[in-house]
């Protein structure tokens, strides 16, 4: 079978190379279209692929008409907004994702993030810090439970709201259930964002949570952009001038944010939450092994579709 390794932000080497080990020792072929610039090269090189790995790739109707002989595509990482799995249902093609494979990488730049934002992106200045201050996760999966426990070991209070688990479950893990999102914003000076991109959360952040935030409230998005409701976000800073951002992605309106509110408003140029060689080999290991476990016993774990 051939597996394809589609990834326009490649993987670190050791990742590609432990998924090449997997793949040819299981009698598989793999091949490696990195860092393409034209989707007409992913159309190209998914058409004679039985098997798909990508990262934030779009895996759009378009590509899975273009790849007529898929049947599995992996999407390395936790979130597959990217991938239009109506469209591989539509088909047959088995759609899977990797849960808490590169969780650690994104929980350290969520915590990173934090000090980033409350030191004032290290320009001078008096700064505040984590300890005493009340953190609140909004969902806490795999990611949000990890940030929690980092957190913890800095003397932040941790509060969340998940509505998808229980309460004893949270407080297993140390964080005070918290019974809406509205309670959670009004708590906490930290909110850090760890709910996928839905039909429902698509823009749910926005004025009416953030303007609730305490003073210096701060929210901290390693998640999705998609998520924020960016003309309310800007309403809400300009409101209070104490309320800071700090964001894994690019705003569609950066440009304006930097302008109006300095300092109190950061963004990483290209997504790099998952950006570590651990998170990579993981992700990307796990990826290859469910793949080659999918053709051997057509096992189905992990599908999403
Ligand atoms: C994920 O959903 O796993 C993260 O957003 C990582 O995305 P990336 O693989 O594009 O870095």
């Amino acid at each position: 079978m051939k597996i394809l390794v589609a990834t326009e932000k490649p993987f670190a080497k050791e990742a590609t190379d432990g998924i090449r080990q997997i793949v040819e020792n299981s009698g598989n072929e793999l091949s490696l279209l990195e860092k393409y610039t034209d989707v007409n090269d992913f159309y190209k090189a998914v058409a004679d692929a039985h098997a798909l790995i990508v990262r934030s790739d779009k895996v759009t109707a378009e590509v899975i008409k273009a790849a007529q002989k898929l049947q599995i595509v992996v999407r390395a990482g936790a979130g597959y907004d990217n991938i239009d799995t109506a469209a591989c249902t539509a088909r047959n093609i088995v759609a899977m994702n990797t849960p808490g494979q590169n969780s650690n990488a994104v929980a350290e730049l969520a915590i990173g993030l934090m000090i980033y934002m409350y030191r004032n992106t290290f320009t001078p200045g008096t700064g505040h810090e984590l300890k005493g201050k009340k953190l609140g996760i909004h969902a806490c999966g795999n990611i949000g439970r990890l940030v929690a426990s980092i957190a913890k070991g800095f003397g932040m209070e941790v509060y969340g709201y998940d509505p998808f688990i229980s309460a004893d479950y949270l407080k297993a893990n140390g964080i005070i259930p918290l019974s809406s999102a509205q309670e959670l914003y009004s708590t906490c000076h930290f909110v850090s964002l760890h709910i996928p991109a839905t039909e429902e959360t698509k823009k749910s952040i926005g004025y009416e949570l953030l303007s609730k935030m305490p003073k210096n409230g701060c929210l901290i998005n390693t998640a999705r952009e998609a998520v924020i409701n960016e003309p309310e976000l800007v309403k809400a800073m300009e409101e209070r001038p104490d309320l800071k951002y700090g964001s894994d992605m690019m705003p569609s309106n950066a440009v304006e944010m930097k302008e109006k509110f300095g300092n109190r408003f950061f963004a990483t140029p290209k997504k790099m939450g998952a950006e570590t060689a651990e998170a990579n080999i993981n992700a990307g290991l796990a990826a290859a092994n469910q793949i080659v476990k999918f053709f051997q016993t057509g096992d189905t774990t992990f599908k999403v579709n």
